[in-house]
């Protein structure tokens, strides 16, 4: 399948969702629904909504939760870019100002708090406990995975272990969770629930490492927020630790003073980019990508053949080949 062919699948699903983001985020308080309105705007792959979408329609559902659900989670992964943004201090996401740019940090924490309730307060009206204590956790997870990547900011001996431990935690388990919703919302069995919770967390994984990689590889045009500032805002990831394990300890230096200066000054990104071409770290992170792509299609063996099926089983490899 296509990725059109897949976003076909839930076209109206999705047009549906989208009304609802834009409901959930009405709020008596004029700068809650500027901002709300200015997130929906920016548009974003809603690719969470999607595959909360698909999941429970593999299990032989459509309903009025499934969408309400769809845009909580969207709502959550909203918030959670809002605050990360600040913490961050980025000033662009999906080609325009961040939120903390153009209403600053203050009223920029707040409203992202606004929106963690909404969610949550959406989430309740289902009155389903297993729901709630799904997105409560994976809240946690995400909040967890913030807390520990800047408890490791500027630390250079951070190992491929603790980079996995962040993504999991920040981007996976809300994949996982999305996946695991549609599961319920379809009545699957405790087996194919867990099976879709794997789905979402390997695919999650993927994503969050593709994302590094498209932090070196691709532009600010592309993606929409800008490039090579991951090790400028204090983060090893993956092509990077890698590097650093391979390269001479004048290299490693280099790496080290971008982190401490939190610039390219004295190291310019060229010689960090060249450096991640001589050790062909970015194909190694991408290799890793792909073992948990491979595992989130297998994930999905025990669901009976459809085309919603076909569809889960095509999203990691797009993912893999995502240029945005
Ligand atoms: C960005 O998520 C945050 C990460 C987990 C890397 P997306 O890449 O899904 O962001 P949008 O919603 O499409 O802008
Ligand atoms: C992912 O981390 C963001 C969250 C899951 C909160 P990043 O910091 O890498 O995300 P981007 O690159 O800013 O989108
Ligand atoms: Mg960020
Ligand atoms: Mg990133």
């Amino acid at each position: 399948m296509t990725p059109q062919q897949i976003f076909n699948l839930v076209k109206d699903e999705l047009q549906e969702v989208e009304k609802e983001f834009a409901r959930q985020s009405e709020s008596s308080v004029r700068t809650i629904s500027d901002i709300g309105k200015y997130l929906q705007e920016s548009g974003g792959k809603r690719i969470r909504p999607c595959l909360l979408l698909l999941c429970t329609r593999l299990c032989g559902r459509a309903d009025e939760a499934a969408i309400k659900l769809a845009a909580v989670v969207e709502f959550i992964h909203a918030a959670t870019l809002v605050h990360d943004d600040i913490i961050d201090g980025a000033e662009t996401r999906r080609g325009r100002v961040t939120v903390n740019r153009k209403w600053g940090n203050q009223i920029t924490v707040l409203a992202g708090d606004w929106l963690y309730m909404q969610s949550f307060s959406v989430a309740l009206q289902q009155r389903n406990f297993q729901i709630l204590d799904i997105l409560i956790d994976l809240t946690q997870r995400m909040v967890e995975g913030e807390l520990i990547q800047l408890t490791l900011n500027g630390n250079r001996r951070i190992t491929e272990a603790d980079v996995l431990d962040i993504a999991r935690r920040k981007t996976a388990y809300l994949f996982s969770g999305c996946a695991r919703i549609g599961g319920v919302l379809g009545r699957a069995s405790g087996e194919q629930q867990a099976a879709l919770a794997h789905y979402g967390l390997t695919v999650g994984l993927a994503f969050q490492m593709v994302d590094d990689i498209l932090d070196f590889s691709s532009s600010a045009k592309v993606l929409g927020k800008p490039v090579v500032s991951d090790l400028k805002e204090g983060k090893l990831t993956l092509p990077l630790v890698y590097a650093i394990d391979q390269c001479t300890p004048q290299e490693a230096r280099q790496i080290e003073t971008v982190l401490r200066e939190r610039e390219f000054k004295t190291i310019s990104q060229t010689e960090i980019l060249s450096l991640v071409a001589k050790y062909q770290t970015l194909e190694k992170t991408r290799s890793l990508a792909r073992r948990f792509a491979a595992e989130a299609h297998a994930a999905l063996k025990l669901f009976p053949a459809s085309p919603f099926k076909q569809a889960l089983e095509d999203i990691p490899q797009f993912i893999l080949e995502r240029e945005k």
